[in-house]
C-alpha cells in the first residue's frame, strides 16, 4: 500500500519514523510520502490561506496548492481522505475498508478547513476521529493511517488482530505478566493454570464484563460495526 500525506507540517509526522510503521516502510510493505502543500502554492510568497466567502472567523486553505499537490499523486487507484470533525466518526470498520485500498492520499487541514469543491473533485471521504476538535488535520491523519495499517497484510505479526478489542465485537480481556504478586494484587489462578479452555473462558467472561463496563452501545443487538 502506497499513502500520499500533504500537509503545511510535514514535521508533524516524525512518529511515523518509529517502530512498527517503520519496520513495514523499510520491508517495502507500505510507503509513506509526506508532501508539504507549501511547495505547491503559486504564490509569490507561498502563501497557503484564503478569506471564506460569505464571511465569518478565520481563514481556509487556499485552493490551488492542494489541488495541484493531490492533482501531482492521484492515479485511478486512489482514494482521498479528508479528516474533519465534519466527517463521519471513524471506527475498526472503516479502518479495515480503508486497507483494502492500494494507494490513500490524506489531506491534512488548517484554519478552518478547506473549499467543499476540492472534497466533491476528489471524491474525498470526511472522516472524524470524534466529537472534539483538534488544531488540525496531522493528528487525525496520524490516528487513521496508524490504525488501518494494522490491516494492511504483513505490518503485524500473524494472530496479533485476533484478540484485540472490537475484533469479535468485544473490549479485549484483562492481560497481566509478571510478577506474579505486584503491590499485593496476584495475578488471577485460572491464568497459570496452564488449562487453555478455562483460561479461554474466563478470558471471555472478562471481555463481557469489560465490554459492559466501558462500552455498553457495543453490546446493543443492532450494532453491527466490527
Ligand atoms: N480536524 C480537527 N478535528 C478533527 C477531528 N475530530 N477529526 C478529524 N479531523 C479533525
Amino acid at each position: 500500500m502506497k499513502i500520499d500525506i500533504l500537509t503545511l507540517f510535514p514535521e508533524s509526522f516524525a512518529p511515523f519514523k518509529e517502530s512498527i510503521i517503520s519496520r513495514a516502510q523499510k520491508a517495502g510493505t507500505i510507503e509513506i510520502n509526506i508532501i508539504n502543500i507549501r511547495e505547491f502554492s503559486r504564490d509569490k510568497h507561498k502563501k497557503c490561506d484564503d478569506a471564506p466567502f460569505g464571511g465569518g472567523a478565520g481563514m481556509l486553505m487556499s485552493v490551488q496548492p492542494i489541488f495541484d499537490a493531490v492533482k501531482s499523486v492521484l492515479t485511478n487507484k486512489s482514494k482521498v481522505v479528508f479528516p474533519s470533525p465534519a466527517g463521519k466518526v471513524y471506527n475498526n470498520k472503516m479502518a479495515k475498508e480503508l486497507a483494502e485500498f492500494e494507494h490513500l492520499i490524506f489531506i491534512c487541514g488548517h484554519y478552518e478547513g478547506i473549499d467543499e469543491r476540492l472534497i466533491k473533485i476528489f471524491d474525498a471521504e470526511e472522516i472524524s476521529i470524534g466529537d472534539y476538535v483538534l488544531t488540525g488535520g496531522e493528528i487525525p491523519s496520524m490516528v487513521i493511517i496508524d490504525s488501518l495499517l494494522r490491516f494492511v497484510p504483513n505490518v503485524l505479526k500473524d494472530g496479533s488482530l485476533e484478540e484485540e478489542s472490537f475484533s469479535n465485537g468485544l473490549l479485549e480481556y484483562p492481560q497481566f505478566t509478571r510478577p506474579q504478586v505486584f503491590e499485593g494484587m496476584r495475578v488471577p489462578e485460572v491464568l497459570l493454570s496452564g488449562n487453555h479452555a478455562e483460561i479461554k473462558k474466563w478470558r471471555k467472561q472478562e471481555s463481557l464484563k469489560k465490554t459492559k463496563r466501558n462500552r455498553p452501545d457495543l453490546l446493543k443487538e443492532d450494532r453491527n460495526e466490527n
